[in-house]
């Protein structure tokens, strides 16, 4: 079954299978979504909000509900892209970004610097 996904503000809709992420609706769409992490829940950059069918989406699991927390964007319908499952039709909204922003990166770069430094 497809299901409609808008996205604001470029008021761009793609048809998508039920059970795909709105990362994998916004990556068919040609419509840049920020993934630094690959869609494994370890950064922000995902980050939408749903502007109508909130009730179409996969409930929110801990792990997404921990990441979203460091969201510096965050409102009362967040939800990190690559983790919620698209169910029926959606609007969703990509929130303008703070370019200098680091948004997760640095929690990365410790962990780099975790493994390089020795005991
Ligand atoms: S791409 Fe990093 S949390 Fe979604």
């Amino acid at each position: 079954m497809k299901h409609k996904v808008t996205f604001l503000p470029q008021n761009a809709t793609v048809e998508v299978e039920s059970g795909e992420t709105i990362l994998e609706a916004a990556l068919t769409a040609d419509i840049e979504l920020e993934h630094n992490c690959g869609g494994n829940c370890c950064c922000t950059t995902c980050h939408v909000i749903v502007r109508e069918g909130e009730a179409h989406l996969s409930a929110l699991e801990e792990e997404e509900t921990d990441r979203l927390e460091e969201c510096a964007e965050l409102a009362a319908t967040s939800r990190l892209g690559c983790q919620v499952k698209i169910r029926g039709d959606v609007m969703i909204e990509i929130p303008e970004r703070d370019p200098f922003r680091l948004d997760g990166l640095d929690e990365l770069e410790n962990f780099g610097e975790e493994l390089l430094r020795p005991d």
